[in-house]
């Protein structure tokens, strides 16, 4: 099954709230982008955003220059429906992230919650870290969150990858540089405990 496949299968058998990565609002999400974008004209791309409420919210708080890509159709119309009339103002991408060209120095903030982690190939990784760097203009920011050095080692049945904020730093050196971190310790809806890294790199 391909990877797009496999990301379908999840979407069209569970709920937006049963899935384990849900959260009704991506509070830090949401946190380090107001602090990072640079106000709200600031262009952002939620890459792999799923059926994540964080376009709504951005919306909410009045950011006018949206993009969610995904690799799921499915979660991706989920995310607008909910969404509803305001849904056209964001510019809607289904694409695999390590595939697609992104406009070069296109995004004020390129943001990642728990999408990187699923790379576990090199050539993947290095195909996701160029097309970050092509598209994120100078000075703009890279928001990444991955599971954490003792989170999981599985999601939905693929394997992942578990980083530090020095881990991820090493991988994205020298095009970016750490300027902030946390860890954060996320409760699934089965009631379970999964440690998360955020990192903030900035664009040199
Ligand atoms: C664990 S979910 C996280 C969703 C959302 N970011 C959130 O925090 O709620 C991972 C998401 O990444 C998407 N995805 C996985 N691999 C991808 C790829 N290579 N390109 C684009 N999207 C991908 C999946 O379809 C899924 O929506």
């Amino acid at each position: 099954m391909s990877i797009g496949a496999k990301w379908e299968a999840v979407y069209s058998t569970r709920a937006a709230d049963e899935v384990s990565w849900f959260r009704p609002h991506l509070e830090t999400s949401l946190e380090l982008i107001n602090r990072f974008a640079g106000g709200s004209s600031a262009a952002i791309i939620d890459v792999g955003g799923g059926e994540a409420t964080l376009a709504d919210d951005l919306l909410q708080q009045g950011f006018q220059n949206l993009t969610v890509l995904d690799i799921s159709k499915t979660a991706l119309e989920v995310a607008r429906k909910r969404i509803g009339s305001a849904a056209d103002r964001v510019h809607w991408i289904v694409s695999d992230i390590t595939e697609v060209n992104p406009p070069a120095s296109a995004y004020d903030l390129w943001h990642d919650r728990a999408v990187f982690h699923f790379l576990t190939m090199p050539e993947a990784r290095k195909a996701y870290i160029e097309r970050a760097t092509s598209a994120i203009k100078a000075g703009g920011h890279l928001v990444l969150s991955t599971f954490g050095p003792n989170g999981p080692t599985k999601c939905s049945g693929l394997d992942v990858m578990r980083y530090s904020p020095e881990a991820l730093q090493a991988l994205l050196a020298p095009a970016f540089r750490l300027v902030a971190d946390l860890t954060e310790i996320h409760t699934t809806p089965a009631g379970a405990e999964q440690q998360f890294t955020y990192g903030v790199f900035q664009k040199s």
